[in-house]
């Protein structure tokens, strides 16, 4: 059996360069962790959340599934939310898609790839619910990349229709909810400006009273 070992040996190498660079790090890192940013990406090895906006460990909370998706029966998803919302009250929840996204690609095809294709109905949701700007579209590439961002923008509404989200917004607490997407192609990351920062953004029949 493979013992992963040169994983180890990348370990040890980064433990040390962390260290020498700040020799403390560890220590004050382990007594508490205070995130501004929850970051629910995609689980796309390529879309590395603290590596492509430059943050150390302890700045970013992190939750990521196939395609960014956040639905409001995933209790995985829900309960990253609300901790980071509601316990380390993290001031930004930014929802980041990616061109080029496999889930994406899998949703818009209409192949048969298993059980992950009922993950991915939330997506085909998307297309259907949107079918005119696709057809204003002829290029597959271009649908791709317009399901892509259509997506983000539709899970930042999911963030936002939470009652996590909302409550937060009603004690008076700081929230913005972002929406961008990254390219593999470059490596930059693009803001939708669909940002939500108040509950009378929410569509009245999502709003709690
Ligand atoms: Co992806």
């Amino acid at each position: 059996m493979t013992k992963l070992d040169n994983l180890f040996e990348k370990n040890r190498a980064w433990a040390n360069r962390v260290k020498t660079s700040d020799p403390d790090f560890f220590e004050k890192l382990a007594a508490q962790q205070s995130p501004e940013y929850l970051w629910i990406g995609c689980s796309d090895s390529r879309v590395p959340a603290n590596q492509i906006v430059g943050l150390l460990p302890g700045e970013v909370f992190v939750h990521r599934n196939v395609a960014n998706v956040v639905v409001h029966t995933d209790l995985n998803c829900l309960s990253v939310l609300q901790f980071a919302v509601d316990v380390l009250k993290v001031k930004h929840v930014i929802v980041v898609g990616h061109y080029g996204c496999g889930g994406i690609r899998a949703a818009y095809e209409h192949g048969d790839n298993g059980l992950i294709d009922n993950w991915l109905r939330n997506i085909k949701d998307v297309q259907y619910n949107h079918q005119e700007r696709f057809d204003a579209l002829q290029d597959k590439e271009e649908h791709l990349n317009l399901l892509c961002e259509l997506n983000v923008t539709t899970q930042v509404a999911n963030v936002c229709s939470t009652t996590i989200a909302q409550r937060a917004w009603k004690r008076g607490q700081e929230l913005s909810v972002h929406g961008w997407v990254y390219s593999l192609k470059d490596g930059l990351l693009k803001d939708l400006d669909c940002t939500v920062d108040r509950i009378d953004q929410v569509p009245d029949e999502y709003r709690i009273r």
